[in-house]
């Protein structure tokens, strides 16, 4: 269990890139693909939100995942300790990532106790015709049910994190990731074959331009970021665990790739459904707690499919926040403050506690606003995912567009003759860290490199720096 409490140089590592691969795309794939960009799809015009989603995925998030988890594997510590190392004044971005995690994990693990509501029920029915707006309400706006079913997702999330990287997160995430994906096709199949299916079909793959508005735009960067795991340091430190031999580029690509096929699928797992029932795609968040019981209640074998619904719903919950966890636990450990058994011991426990607030700010804390007018839960939700992870976001790119060994250059070296005439002339980007750490000291091939290059100096500052501002 000590095993990472060690210098860096024999720290813990991934046993294997699957096993890396799982953690990540375990850590991206979540309740933002499963929840939240099914609805986000449902509300601003089907495929018109897919399409401007794609573009800001493939030009900023798949970009950005690649530097982040390059400083991570180049620090082979904590988000603190990696920032640090590249320039002492920087170990502040580090800081802040930590301080997103705690924001993060004061409301996602709520919902992760929703799902368990949900999955109990399940198996327990909520009795004869329920109406799911009333029990959603009501379940949420407890003082105690919220609280309780909290404690036992935190407990959950603790205990595969206390494990360590590859006994706990490596492990669970092997196992997790791909249940997942098949219990996914298996809901999308059975919801695609539901008659009047193909409805919701084309309301996803028929694009509604007349939706999009400047906040679909902020919704899609902001989505963008969340999915990925972007921008707090989650990625960074599972980056910090892979092993020097790895093929950074590969590994990393892989993670947008998963997560995106698994939010399509969601989205077409739970459309067609929505349709064929009569019930609105513009639900919104009540999507998955109010809508989708109430479709599986009408669906042949629904408590069947809702049962395996939600337990992909837990997965992937878990998956992600133990991701969350593990950043904040890698610093103290790192540190040796403590070990890893307390350190996680001591993280959880204040987060359970942060997370209290969230959960009773659906009932006895409702009348308590931050942001204006948002409740505690959505204040939480609004300061780390459409600003502090942004902004994390333009740090990174500065840090290694700009500031990383010099940051990333052309130069054009002129050798001169004895008679002061050009004699060799190399144009080239200069290979300086991040470069040497991405290609394995030249040894692999970098695609794109010089895209990338571009993107990250300018593209990514300032595409999302805009996009922020307009945000505030
Ligand atoms: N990517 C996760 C999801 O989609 C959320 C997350 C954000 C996880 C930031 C880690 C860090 O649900």
């Amino acid at each position: 269990m000590n095993d990472d409490n060690n210098q860096s140089a024999n720290r813990a590592h991934w046993s294997s890139t699957f096993g890396f691969i799982m953690a990540a795309a375990g850590s991206a794939v979540g309740l933002g693909n499963l929840w939240k960009f099914p609805y986000l799809v449902g509300q601003n015009g089907g495929s018109a939100f897919i399409v401007i989603y794609a573009i800001l995925l493939v030009f900023i998030g798949v970009p950005l995942v690649i530097a982040e988890i390059t400083i991570g594997r180049f620090g082979q510590l904590n988000p603190v300790g990696s920032y640090g190392l590249i320039s002492p004044r920087l170990k502040w971005v580090g800081a802040m990532g930590l301080v997103t995690g705690f924001i993060l994990l004061s409301f996602y693990p709520v919902v992760g106790g929703w799902i368990l509501y949900y999955l109990y029920h399940s198996f327990v029915a909520f009795g004869e015709n329920p109406d799911y707006a009333k029990i959603f309400t009501e379940y949420t706006s407890d003082p105690y049910w919220p609280c309780i079913t909290l404690l036992i997702f935190s407990l959950m999330n603790y205990i595969i994190v206390a494990l360590g990287v590859e006994k706990g997160i490596e492990k669970y995430s092997k196992i997790m990731m791909p249940a997942l994906l098949v219990i996914l096709i298996v809901v999308a199949i059975r919801t695609i074959t539901l008659k009047n299916g193909l409805e919701g079909m084309r309301f996803i793959f028929q694009p509604d331009f007349t939706k999009v508005t400047g906040k679909t735009i902020l919704d899609a960067v902001g989505q963008v970021f969340f999915s990925l795991s972007l921008g707090m340091g989650a990625l960074m430190t599972y980056g910090s665990y892979l092993s020097k031999k790895d093929n950074l580029f590969k590994s990393s690509i892989s993670i947008p790739f998963i997560d995106t096929i698994v939010a399509l699928l969601a989205t077409v797992a739970i459309m067609p459904a929505v349709f064929a029932f009569g019930f609105k795609p513009t639900a919104g968040p009540a999507l998955i707690f109010i809508t989708l019981p109430a479709v599986f209640d009408q669906m042949p074998m629904g408590s069947f499919i809702s049962i395996i619904f939600f337990t992909l719903m837990l997965f992937a919950a878990l998956t992600s926040s133990i991701s969350m966890l593990e950043g904040l636990v890698s610093y103290i450990t790192d540190k040796r403050h403590l070990n890893r058994f307390w350190a996680t011991t001591l993280v959880s426990v204040v987060i359970f506690l942060l997370g209290i607030p969230c959960a009773l700010s659906f009932g006895k804390l409702s009348n308590i606003t931050i942001f204006s007018g948002k409740s505690i839960f959505d204040s939480m939700d609004f300061l780390a995912s459409n600003i502090l992870l942004p902004f994390g976001g333009i740090m990174l790119a500065i840090c290694v567009g700009w500031i990383w060994d010099g940051g990333l250059r052309y130069e054009t070296i002129i050798v001169r003759n004895q008679k002061g005439n050009p004699d060799v002339v190399t144009n080239g980007y200069v290979f300086n860290t991040c470069l040497k750490e991405i290609t394995n000291h030249g040894t692999l091939n970098f695609p794109f490199m010089s895209a990338w290059i571009f993107i990250i100096k300018w593209v990514a500052p300032i595409v999302v720096f805009t996009i922020f501002i307009d945000n505030l």
